[in-house]
């Protein structure tokens, strides 16, 4: 079930609570494939079907945007902690707030959840992300390093 959480402009901001059978879901395999074309996420399905969540917009009856969460649980602090596992904007909206705005919508609902924390990974090649986070108050804490043993 996807409920409406936010109207402006005729903007429209949903919430989903799994991303299984979304009207965003081939907005958002597209913008992923297009992501990983651009070298900005790794050639993997990052996201379950079941467990994440998605914040999208529509304007005109039109997927623009949405961004992807999942709840991880931290066994030794016994919590749940929630990660962006994907977000963007169709290229035609983007620098106009959009992402702001679903932003702003997940962080609300992350506080009232009681998440202690919000994350995310970005990928190096990434600076334009890292600097949209770095704008809503989020700072870059470890490097994550890998080899490729087999491609
Ligand atoms: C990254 C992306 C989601 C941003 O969406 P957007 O709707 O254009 O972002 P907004 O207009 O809401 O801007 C958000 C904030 O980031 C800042 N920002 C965005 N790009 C920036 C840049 N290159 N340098 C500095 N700040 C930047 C904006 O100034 C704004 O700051 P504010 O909240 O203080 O005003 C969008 O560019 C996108 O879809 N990129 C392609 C997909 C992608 O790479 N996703 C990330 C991988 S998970």
């Amino acid at each position: 079930m996807s409920y409406l959480v936010s109207t402006t402009d005729n903007l429209n901001i949903f919430h989903k609570r799994n991303l299984c059978y979304s009207e965003a879901y081939s907005f958002l395999l597209k913008q992923y494939a297009e992501a990983i074309d651009e070298g900005k996420v790794f050639s993997i399905t990052p996201w379950n079907n079941d467990t994440c969540g998605l914040f999208y917009a529509k304007k005109d009856d039109k997927i623009i945007g949405v961004i992807v969460y999942d709840t991880d649980y931290n066994e030794r602090k016994n919590n749940y902690i929630l990660g962006i596992i994907f977000a963007s904007i169709d290229k035609d909206y983007r620098n106009k707030g959009i992402y702001s705005k679903l932003y702003n919508q997940l962080e609300h609902w992350g506080k009232i959840e009681g998440f202690p924390v919000l994350g995310t990974l970005i990928h190096k090649n990434d600076s334009n992300f890292m600097a949209c986070m770095k704008s809503k108050g989020f700072t870059h804490i470890m490097y994550k390093t890998i080899k490729y043993l087999d491609r």
